[in-house]
């Protein structure tokens, strides 16, 4: 919602509206901060915390929860703790610097669509709830409520009504209305027939009234009372409802009593407001499609918690491997996912009406978490057994890994798919390094890995690290230590200038070039290797350099495994040897799949 219609109001616009605005105060109206130093802090309103880790800073204009990772300027801040869309939001700030937001025709023409058609939805849902408790037929739908368990509290705070029976009920009452029987017809609530004659869509149902998270009605889903079908039936899709933005139950979570700090996913109505029903809050339901990324980047930015909650079968099975496939894209840092699998045959409705509210929040708190699920779920289907499949494994982990956003989870879970295969976190990114390296003959990059060229590698490391010195830090901060007994051209040169630079690590360029002469090395290879260097640019310097380090491992470790097997054929490993021997050579076969 904030996105599209965000677009229309002027950048510039947005900005002078920002400058005009200073965010401490602004803040400080929904909540009290204290000044800490430069900044002010609090306990953070975007999750419960008993030490304040949220805080602003006035110089920068912008929040951060240290706990939860929330952050944003002063209209996010609007957005999520006033749960106002983008637009809103501006113009809420906008007002308070007494500024008019400038609308582009168009978009003043469809807020007011928008206005005009929640305002009759809002009438629809009046009528849905005045008819379940004034209808003379009503009885049949609140014996049926009560059967499921629900409470007149719960249906009164879900607004739930009745559709009677009849093809004209919400059309009498509306009657005369030419405007609002234009809308009754676009959102679907009427039907024309053939005979150009009006109907009322819902009859004889129970009314779920779909809320937006300001509360504003979009649309209804509708329950049969009996065995009849179809048992639901909903809205049709509209410029205001569409199902893949919208969350049943968002506005009731947004608004109950605790602040919303879980976000449990379900599928049905039903088990939304049952879950409310026994103390459960913060349900929310898809209106039975299958869940989209616009749903979880709305629940993303409300809550720093969300636990999936599927049917244990099949389709449940797919369903929370979908949900996963999304999900990964949009992690940030500070929120978390669990996934639930619910014993065969129930859905959230039934469990907490069998086992109750404890325990069915037992079963939340002790949700997989997504990362448990992801390894699992992948080792299922792959069974990490044999070099093969353990590079299958990778293969399609790796961009399901790489489509997490950069951050400690992506490199935790890198390191947990490494752990699974008895590899290394570098090779099972098949990290650039491995990758990536430089072509002697021009300036164009190979994608695949070369083989390893021992002529060169050392010397092109040397140069590298002769023309830039400060490679030195990441040599030794950054990267595995290398082997001493790496035999390749150069490699005493390499560690010559290694030694020089471990002695003096601020030394420069031509000093070391001196000293290196001094120690009596031949430069003249090193020299055809700085010429070929020479046309990488100054950013691409580490990245070629850890190339090359990586190359000269792969140098090591063959030469390495080499001698190991050599040896075997004469004498007993040692077991250490052994696990270094297995290791290698796993490594070597996945890096050539
Ligand atoms: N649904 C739908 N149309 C149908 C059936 C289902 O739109 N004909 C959607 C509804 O949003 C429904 C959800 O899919 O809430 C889940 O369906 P289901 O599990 O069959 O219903 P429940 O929500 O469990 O409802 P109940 O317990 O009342 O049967
Ligand atoms: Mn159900």
């Amino acid at each position: 919602m904030s996105g599209s219609s965000g677009g229309r109001i002027p950048e510039s616009f947005i900005e002078s509206v920002l400058a005009k605005t200073d965010i401490v105060p602004l803040i400080q109206e929904s909540i009290s901060l204290k000044k800490n130093g430069a900044n002010y802090s609090a306990c953070c309103p975007f999750h419960h915390e008993k030490t304040p880790s949220f805080t602003v800073s006035q110089t920068k204009q912008f929040y951060h929860c240290f706990g939860c990772s929330a952050h944003g300027d002063a209209i996010r801040f609007l957005m999520d703790y006033h749960s106002l869309n983008f637009v809103d939001a501006v113009e809420r700030l906008a007002t308070r610097v007494g500024l008019t937001v400038p609308k582009d025709p168009h978009e003043a023409a469809r807020m007011q669509i928008k206005h005009g058609t929640t305002s009759v939805l809002n009438r629809c849902a009046e009528f849905y709830a005045h008819q379940l408790k004034n209808h003379p037929e009503a009885k049949v739908a609140v014996e049926y409520l009560k059967k499921r368990g629900l409470t007149g509290l719960i249906a009164k705070e879900f607004s739930l009504g009745f559709a009677p029976n009849g093809w004209d009920n919400l059309l009498k009452s509306f009657q005369d209305e030419n405007e609002t029987f234009k809308v009754l017809e676009e959102t679907g609530l009427i039907i024309k027939h053939a005979s150009g004659r009006f109907y009322d869509r819902f009859r004889e149902r129970i009314m779920f009234p779909i809320r937006d998270r300001r509360g504003d009605v979009i649309g209804f889903g509708a329950r049969v009372m009996d065995k009849s079908q179809p048992k639901y039936l909903n809205s049709p899709e509209s410029p205001i409802f569409q199902k893949g933005h919208c969350l049943y139950g968002l506005h009731e979570a947004l608004h109950a009593k605790e602040k919303w700090q879980r976000a449990i996913v379900v599928e049905g109505y039903m088990d939304v407001v049952a879950l409310a029903q026994y103390g459960v809050t913060g349900a929310v339901a898809t209106l039975g499609t299958a869940i989209t990324s616009h749903h979880l980047q709305t629940l993303m930015h409300m809550v720093p918690e969300i636990v999936f909650c599927f049917d244990g079968d099949k389709a449940g099975q797919g369903a929370a491997w979908k949900a996963l496939q999304l999900v990964l894209g949009l992690l940030s840092e500070g929120r978390q996912v669990r996934f639930v699998f619910l014993p065969q045959g129930e859905d959230p409705d039934s469990y907490v009406r069998q086992y109750g509210a404890a325990s069915f929040q037992t079963l939340v708190k002790n949700g997989t978490p997504l990362s448990e699920y992801f390894f699992a779920t992948l080792c299922s289907k792959v069974t990490p057994d044999s070099v093969d499949n353990r590079a299958h494994l990778a293969n399609i982990a790796r961009p399901m890994i790489e489509s997490i956003p950069a951050g400690i989870f992506k490199e935790m879970m890198y390191e947990q798919l490494a752990k699974i295969l008895s590899s290394t976190p570098q090779v099972v990114r098949g990290e650039k390094a491995f990758r990536s390296f430089y072509s002697p003959k021009g300036n164009t990059r190979l994608k695949v890995a070369p083989p390893p060229q021992p002529m060169e590698t050392a010397n092109i490391a040397s140069a590298l690290l002769l023309k830039k010195p400060e490679l030195f830090n990441v040599l030794m901060q950054k990267l595995p230590a290398l082997s001493n007994e790496i035999i390749a051209p150069g490699m005493e040169l390499f560690h010559g200038l290694i030694n020089l630079l471990k002695q003096n690590p601020s030394a420069l360029t031509e000093q070391l070039r001196k000293k290196l002469q001094e120690n009596g090395f031949e430069l003249k290879r090193l020299q055809e290797c700085e010429k070929k260097i020479a046309i990488i640019p100054d950013e691409g310097l580490e990245a070629e350099f850890c190339g090359a380090i990586a190359r000269l491992e792969v140098i090591g470790r063959e030469q390495y495994t080499e001698k190991l097997l050599q040896k075997s054929k004469i004498s007993e490993l040692s077991d250490e040897e052994k696990t270094k021997l297995k290791e290698f050579l796993q490594i070597g076969n996945q890096f050539d799949s």
